[in-house]
């Protein structure tokens, strides 16, 4: 009787809504052409990498045949330049009809038959930022409603040519519009981006209710530069923006690069963790036909995916920034896990960084750590148990932080209980006896 009002009011203290198409409860994952392929149509010299059917195509057998489907990686999102540079005789957006003979349906079919979702890519404005056709209000509609009959999953509304009132307006009615196809369509919004990033020009609170992510900051570039400038402005701003995300809404730091050109070994490890950590959507934008087996490894490393998928959906802090130039990270989890990325920003060489988990803010108590890109265990760690870890020069370290629990069941250790069922870890990295390294070792 009395459990009814409880209820509700739980309801209505519970955390920011989302815009209530219940989709992206935890940030999506996929693949994404623009960062890796850009407005390349020369379909005739370089068949291989122009934005066509083709490629989307390809990236979906991969996605399909290489194992990303099943780590979470679901979704093939057409970037720009994907259209024809005129609208049909009824109004309507079209591809390019040599660069996508078989038409959009036909591609999301190919996809949908692969268990893969397709993501379109639209401009509030004139034009989009490459010059195709753009949105403009008196079109929200009519593309919402092409998109949605052609079986689309995912729009990004970009906004190159538009003014700050016609976003106002905009971004809104194409969220409306988008519902009212019946047609569940993840919405991923530019306008921040395009408005600073900051409150007052951005209202957080109005974009978690229309859109399921927003692109906050400037675009990547295949650089380590670009990561950097990109973490430091998301990890600057959290005070803002750390309290906007949740399950169904999202900050967007963009794309992820590895598997390119311009991150080493131990940046791409960072890029995983940092996104990781930020609760950041894993957009990959690369080529997968030809990745190395380091990059598929981070991309496809189970506990780092793990850790951004946590269900509980919060996003993670930069907690400290030392004059070492060592950086800590921390990611609260569901079932009183954590995250920790011990971050060099140092160009010298390994550094020895000291401290403990209670130097880090944990409460007393009998930890064990899994590092998330070794697969070792720490095991006997108290929060006063002073540690050190060796991180590289624009490398990382990352744990997966847990309380040693007790279990009537010796058989079941009941660790990574989240991680185990989701995703496919390798069975020694599941099952194994925690190595006790003494920290001292380290
Ligand atoms: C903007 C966006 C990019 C990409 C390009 C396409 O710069 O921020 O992510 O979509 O437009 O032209």
């Amino acid at each position: 009787m009395k459990l009814l009002p409880v209820i509700f009011l739980l309801a209505l203290t519970s955390a920011t809504s989302a815009l209530d198409n219940g989709l992206m409860r935890t940030p999506p994952m996929g693949w994404m052409s623009w960062e890796r392929f850009r407005c390349n149509i020369d379909c005739e010299n370089d068949p291989k990498n122009c934005i066509s059917e083709n490629l989307f195509r390809d990236m979906a057998d991969r996605l399909a045949e290489d194992g990303w489907k099943e780590m979470g990686y679901d979704h093939v999102m057409i970037d720009d330049c994907w259209s024809s540079m005129l609208r049909d005789k009824d109004g309507r957006l079209q591809p390019d009809p040599q660069r996508f003979p078989g038409g959009i349906a036909k591609l999301a079919r190919y996809l949908h038959d692969r268990g893969l979702k397709l993501g379109i890519y639209g401009d509030l404005g004139t034009h989009t930022c490459g010059g195709y056709p753009g949105t403009t209000l008196d079109k929200i509609d009519t593309d919402a409603q092409t998109f949605a009959s052609w079986g689309v999953d995912f729009l990004k509304l970009d906004g190159c040519y538009s003014n700050e009132e016609e976003q106002q307006k905009g971004y809104p009615l194409m969220s409306k519009a988008l519902n009212a196809t019946g047609r569940p369509i993840g919405y991923s919004c530019s306008w921040p981006a395009y408005r600073g990033g900051l409150p007052p020009s951005v209202n957080y609170t109005l974009l978690g209710e229309i859109c399921n992510l927003w692109r906050n900051y400037d675009d990547i570039q295949d650089s380590w530069d670009s990561v950097q400038d990109i973490t430091d402005w998301f990890f600057d701003n959290q005070e803002i923006l750390q309290p906007e995300a949740g399950p169904g809404r999202w900050n967007d730091p963009d794309m992820l690069i590895i598997g390119n050109f311009g991150l080493s070994v131990d940046q791409s490890r960072s890029q995983m963790a940092l996104w990781a950590i930020m609760a950041a959507p894993l957009i990959m934008s690369n080529n997968l036909r030809t990745l190395s087996s380091e990059a598929r490894a981070i991309l496809q490393n189970g506990a780092a995916i793990a850790i951004n998928q946590d269900p509980m959906g919060v996003q993670g802090r930069r907690l400290l920034q030392e004059r070492s130039h060592i950086e800590v990270y921390w990611r609260p989890l569901s079932q009183s896990a954590s995250a920790l990325v011990f971050l060099s920003r140092r160009q010298d060489m390994p550094y020895r960084y000291h401290t403990s988990l209670a130097k880090l803010n944990y409460t007393a108590g009998s930890y064990e750590a899994y590092d998330v890109f070794t697969g070792e265990t720490l095991s006997g760690l108290s929060a006063t148990t002073e540690f050190t870890v060796s991180i590289n020069p624009s490398g990382v370290v990352m744990w997966y932080v847990y309380p040693k629990m007790h279990y009537e069941h010796p058989q079941d250790d009941g660790r990574y209980p989240y991680i185990r069922q989701k995703y496919r870890m390798s069975s020694s990295l599941r099952f194994h006896k925690p190595r006790v390294v003494p920290p001292s070792l380290l």
